[in-house]
């Protein structure tokens, strides 16, 4: 895949939800460049969770983790551009929002490891397998961007 078009998986948690945050996350990745090509609003199941943080499994915070994140609704989206994983985690800042610098979104808007508000894939290969967890190709959308020749 050509670095422009790289994706990655990005989900505004059940917090970040209720809290009404939702627009001022989509606001940042719109204003950085990166390009939507894939959203919806799903309240995911705890096999689908399982499913997704399967790597953590053996954590201690495991259950809490998928309780958390299967108490209300999410909002999934893939945002593309190129460096969108390692840019999109900059831009989402620390796991835990005490280390998160101002100008992140976890260091902007939440406070606890618990309740950070949001997900971004942390790396290329974790993006394509949960692009493909949680969207089906046919949701995902193809077009051209105008602002691209702006971009590049
Ligand atoms: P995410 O996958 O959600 O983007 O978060 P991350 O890569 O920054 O961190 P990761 O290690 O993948 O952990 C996934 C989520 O589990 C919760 N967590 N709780 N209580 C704890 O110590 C703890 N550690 C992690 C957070 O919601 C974290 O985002
Ligand atoms: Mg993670």
């Amino acid at each position: 895949m050509d670095a422009k078009v790289e994706r990655t998986f990005i989900a505004i948690k059940p917090d970040g939800v209720q809290r009404g945050i939702v627009g001022d996350i989509i606001k940042r990745f719109e204003a950085k460049g990166f390009k939507l090509v894939g959203m919806k609003m799903m309240s995911a199941s705890e096999e689908h969770l399982t499913k997704h943080y399967i790597d953590l499994k053996e954590k201690p915070f495991f259950k809490d983790l998928i309780k958390y994140m299967s108490s209300g609704p999410v909002v999934a989206m893939v945002w593309e551009g190129k460096g969108a994983v390692k840019t999109g985690r900059v831009m989402l800042g620390e796991t835990n929002p005490a280390n998160s610098l101002p100008g992140t979104i976890r260091g902007d808007f939440c406070i606890d490891v618990g309740k950070n508000i949001i997900h971004g894939s942390d790396s290329v290969e974790s993006a394509t397998k949960e692009i493909s967890l949680w969207f089906k190709d046919d949701e995902l959308v193809t077009y051209t961007s105008c602002a691209f020749s702006w971009l590049y």
